[in-house]
């Protein structure tokens, strides 16, 4: 049996401009995870069983454009298999659906790791990278890249599309409770109805998308300078911009008022937005009590996480 692990995501600035050439800033959130485990099979066939998802099935059988399906079958095609092994692949999940936290491009790469490894030709973190852009790019329309990049490398990131990989320093940590409205966030939903407002007037939206990317150096310096305080009106500004981009929800404000009530410095929306979840920068003294307003005034569930 050979497996593969794969960490949640968040982004602590910058989505949606970030899909507009603009910067922006994620960070692994190891406290969810997805595992992968691919073994023998004395059945014939390729078995994919995720229990979370009621899914119980053979290769074949899965829908052409079906994530897994194309993952699996993209690392057979590089392989130049000549005959499929027979195989039971198992997916296991804490990292939340849909909900802005990296669940798909995550189940990609442990996927991609764990079967390219079993199979005796294990991926580098280029090819993993690569090869779930690729599968991102086919469920989500326009991604940035963002969400395969700091998954599969597991580290804090500053991105900007199709450019080489950036990391930074993190001088001193800092501390951020995640909360999940329960609500599904449509990621592709989002970026397309942004897409079409941005058709309509690029000017409007290239000015926005540029006082994110100002908002994200200012982010990225902060950081690098221990200044972690200062990520607080940061957040506000980078959610004021997003609310314009029709990206909040009554819920997500709902969270973030929460938050803000109960003593956080500041605090955003976080992935594509609409549901999914929210951040909330805070003293690492006060994550319990901001944790605690935010499940009282309705959050599905909190993570408190340490950035460094
Ligand atoms: C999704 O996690 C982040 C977005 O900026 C989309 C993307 O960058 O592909 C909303």
């Amino acid at each position: 049996m050979t497996f593969a692990t794969a960490s949640g995501k968040i982004i602590l600035f910058g989505e949606h401009a970030v899909v507009y050439n603009q910067p922006a800033i994620a960070v692994p959130v190891m406290q969810v995870q997805v595992k992968v485990e691919v073994q023998n099979s004395a059945r014939p066939g390729i078995w994919i069983v995720a229990s979370s998802i009621d899914l119980n099935s053979e290769l074949a059988s899965l829908a052409a454009e079906n994530a897994l399906r194309k993952a699996i079958t993209r690392v057979f095609e590089i392989l130049s298999l000549a005959t499929l092994p027979d195989l039971k692949i198992k997916i296991t999940s804490t990292i939340p659906v849909a909900a802005g936290l990296g669940s798909g491009a995550a189940v990609s790469i442990a996927l991609i790791r764990a079967l390219s490894a079993h199979l005796g030709h294990p991926f580098s973190d280029v090819m993993v990278n690569d090869l779930c852009f690729e599968i991102e790019k086919l469920h989500h329309g326009s991604p940035s890249g963002i969400d395969n990049t700091v998954i599969t490398f597991a580290k804090p990131v500053y991105f900007i599309k199709n450019q080489p990989i950036e990391t930074f320093q993190v001088k001193e940590s800092f501390t951020i409770v995640i909360a999940d409205t329960g609500l599904p966030a449509p990621t592709k939903e989002s970026v397309g109805d942004l897409k079409k407002l941005w058709e309509a007037d690029p000017d409007r939206w290239n000015k926005i998308f540029n006082q994110v990317g100002n908002l994200v150096r200012k982010a990225r310096v902060a950081i690098e300078n221990g200044q972690w305080r200062d990520l607080g009106p940061l957040m506000d500004l980078n959610q004021a911009l997003l609310k314009q981009m029709t990206v909040s929800s009554n819920e997500l404000e709902n969270l973030i008022a929460a938050a803000k009530n109960a003593g956080a410095l500041g605090a955003k929306l976080s992935g594509g937005g609409r549901g999914g979840n929210m951040i909330a920068l805070t003293s690492p003294a006060q994550a319990n009590q901001v944790s605690s307003a935010l499940l009282a005034a309705g959050a599905r569930q909190t993570i408190i996480t340490t950035i460094q």
